[in-house]
């Protein structure tokens, strides 16, 4: 190190060197073998550590480092590629009888030779090519129409199941193939954070992983948990012993530090193919991610050639597709649920039944036009099925078993929570409660959002405690929360009534103290509460802005918002027109916050959290007021600042983005690639076009 703290260059090296071979390992360990080496935090050090380096000794930064992992590039569209081999599809059938068939018609074609069949899961995710030259992951392609797919690499490097650097011995220039997947528990996470922040929730695993990979900004990738099953090794020149086989390649694969899954099994003949085919039907449900069904290939690759192609598939392989398990079971009665937003949900509660694995007693019915739809009637026999999707659906009703006197289903009138009367809009596939300040699970599930850790972040505040709040009256809105007194809070607890029920149904002996003991909120829990709700004061107005749970406004949204008001009372007092100015806030969105604030009981809850002491002002550290009352859309790539960076300094400056052009707009700046229709728009309205070094030297002055 020299005086003024900059590491050597040899020594940085060297360091660089060891610190890529452990965060390597660790990485390998944790994903492949689920096994921890070192706490999150040692781990997020030494990453750190990279990161920085990396920074001062740029030179010392490889394709290959595990900081790629946590991307960075951004991609506004992706490149077509052309397929170097073409991605073929597989037969497929739901038939039994047409796997026999397969595999009767392939012993015939290959007479004598002998040979035998691999069988292995079928992913139920996005098919991708990994390009490895030299041991390095060179490009990433989805499989788009088998000749031509999207260039994915930068969001693929953040995939910590794709080696960026293989282990020898490797091929020199060779593919690997494979599916992304979204496994269940990732996916359940982040679909229920995608609900708090007000995002829709993706509707299976398989969306959620081809959305994923087709993210603009790959740092959104790499913080999504996916993991990428290898199933194919396909290259030319593969002469090694062990590349003679499909299984042989598989294992090479797994050598290599490619993540592939140990259920393969080689087959000899029908009856062991059908073993594995059935073991999985019903094992499937067990698996951390999703499988549509099994893949059977002939193992020997230098008989694939002899066997050839059909118009869009091989003849050596084929997939057996897992039929969904189906039952039908009568509806007992329908519940309905009140969300946060008011969207009531009916819900079929049907006499519990087994189902691939679990007992099915309850599945969402959607919405009043599902239930006219499917014309359901009291008493129905409802068929439920399970796809790859664990979660129950609805799929139909079992006519034949109707009798003649049911009724349809009437969808209720009145929120079953508060009484008031619902209301569906022209064209919506549902009701929804407007009774919005006074129906308890709008409320508490506004409460919960507000408190959630993207928002205000009061951890100690959970569902229970705030219901208990709202339960005795204490607290009715957000504001509220800014006026709890510790005496208060000292002796909250579950109401008697709910104790009473909960030792019901237990039927167990628990004393009735020691269960309000458990739940009771004593000094110390009273103390917490109230350091957590002080502690929120100092977050920022971004995510105050979020907390608000204005409807369609998300954590971006609330971000973009900030920016570009930087107060409050700007945005409180904006047109609807101006918010539709602001970059991702579309106009649907714009009405929603424009009504939000023209409600008196909002401006009255702001005014109190003002008073309370909340952030209001964007901590945007003014520089210069260099380009005050002046508005940019920026657009393209630039050299000096990736895209944030470059808004960012314009706002520093007193400036105001924005996203669509307009007769408002002062300039366009513009870098490389930027789409032409922006740039006929700017001309058509006479706005100047400036560069990146137009801007600076704007600033300078
Ligand atoms: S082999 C030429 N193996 O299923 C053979 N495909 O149409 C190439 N899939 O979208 C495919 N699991 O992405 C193979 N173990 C597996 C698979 C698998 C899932 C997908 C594949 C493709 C579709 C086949």
């Amino acid at each position: 190190m020299d005086l003024f703290g900059n590491t050597d260059i040899n020594d940085a090296r060297l360091r660089v060197e060891e610190l890529t071979a452990l965060i390597n390992r660790y990485n390998h360990e944790y994903y492949m073998n689920d096994n921890s080496l070192v706490s999150d935090y040692e781990f997020d050090a030494l990453l750190r550590e990279l990161i920085d380096l990396e920074k001062q000794y740029p030179e010392l930064k490889s394709p290959t480092s595990p900081t790629q992992r946590v991307g960075g590039e951004v991609n506004k569209t992706f490149r077509q590629v052309e397929h170097r081999f073409p991605m073929l599809s597989l037969g497929n059938t739901y038939s039994i009888e047409e796997i026999e068939e397969f595999e009767a018609r392939t012993r015939k074609l290959l007479g004598d030779v002998p040979f035998n069949y691999t069988c292995e899961l079928k992913y139920d995710g996005l098919a991708i090519g990994l390009t490895y030259k030299e041991g390095v992951l060179t490009q990433a392609v989805t499989r788009g129409n088998g000749s031509v797919g999207d260039d994915i690499t930068s969001n693929a490097r953040t995939i910590a199941t794709i080696p960026l650097q293989l282990k020898p011995p490797y091929p020199a220039d060779f593919e690997v193939r494979g599916e992304v997947v979204y496994p269940f528990d990732a996916f359940e996470e982040m679909n229920r954070q995608r609900e708090i922040d007000g995002d829709e929730p993706f509707a299976n695993p398989r969306n959620a992983a081809s959305g994923s990979l087709k993210l603009q900004d790959s740092r959104e990738c790499a913080k999504r948990k996916l993991q990428f099953c290898a199933y194919f090794v396909m290259g030319n020149n593969l002469d090694e012993p062990i590349m003679q086989t499909h299984s042989g390649r598989l294992e090479a694969a797994k050598q290599m530090g490619f993540n592939v899954q140990p259920y393969i099994k080689v087959c000899r003949n029908i009856d062991e193919i059908k073993a594995f085919i059935d073991y999985w039907d019903t094992e499937r449900w067990n698996l951390p991610f999703a499988i549509d069904g099994i893949v059977i290939k002939v193992n020997q690759v230098p008989l694939w050639d002899s066997l050839g192609l059909t118009a869009k598939s091989p003849r050596w392989a084929i997939a057996y597709k897992f039929k969904a398990a189906r039952v039908s079971t009568p509806l007992k009665e329908i519940s309905y649920q009140v969300g946060r937003t008011g969207i009531v949900t009916p819900v079929a509660v049907m006499e519990p039944v087994q189902l691939a694995g679990t007992v099915v007693q309850r599945a969402t019915l959607n919405n009043a036009d599902f239930i006219e739809k499917m014309d359901i009637h009291q008493g129905d026999w409802l068929l439920v099925e399970k796809g790859g999707e664990i979660i129950p659906k609805i799929v139909g009703v079992d006519t034949e078993k109707r009798s003649s006197a049911s009724q349809p289903v009437q969808f209720i009138r009145t929120c079953p929570e508060c009484g008031a009367t619902l209301v569906r809009e022209e064209g919506e596939a549902g009701f929804y409660c407007p009774n919005q300040d006074g129906c308890p699970p709008q409320i508490v599930g506004r409460l919960e959002h507000f408190v959630a850790r993207k928002a205000m972040r009061i951890d100690s505040l959970g569902t229970e405690r705030l219901k208990m709040l709202y339960n005795s009256g204490l607290v009715r809105n957000i504001a509220d929360l800014y006026d709890l007194r510790k005496e208060q809070l000292i002796g909250l607890s579950v109401d008697k009534l709910d104790v009473d029920n909960l030792i019901g149904s237990c039927g167990q002996n628990i004393s009735t103290d020691k269960h309000i003991n458990t739940s009771s909120i004593q000094a110390k829990g009273a103390d917490n509460i109230l350091a957590a709700i002080e502690q929120s004061k100092q977050v920022p107005f971004e995510r105050v802005l979020f907390a608000l749970g204005i409807r369609f406004v998300g954590e971006v949204g609330a971000k973009k918002l900030a920016r570009y008001f930087s107060d409050i009372d700007s945005l409180m007092n904006a047109s609807q027109e101006e918010l539709a100015q602001v970059e991702d806030i579309g106009e649907k969105t714009a009405t929603q916050i424009y009504n939000y604030f023209q409600t008196p009981e909002h401006r009255q809850i702001v005014e109190r959290l003002r008073a309370a002491g909340l952030q209001m002002k964007s901590a945007v550290s003014k520089v210069s007021n260099a380009l005050e009352g002046k508005t940019f859309v920026v657009s393209g790539v630039f050299s000096r600042f990736s895209r944030d960076e470059i808004k960012n300094h314009i706002e520093q400056h007193g400036g105001k983005v924005s996203s669509s052009l307009s007769a408002k707009t002062s300039y366009l700046l513009a870098g490389e690639r930027m789409g032409p229709e922006k740039l006929k728009k700017a001309e058509k309205l006479g706005i100047p076009i400036i560069s990146e070094e137009d801007y600076l030297k704007m600033i300078e002055e």
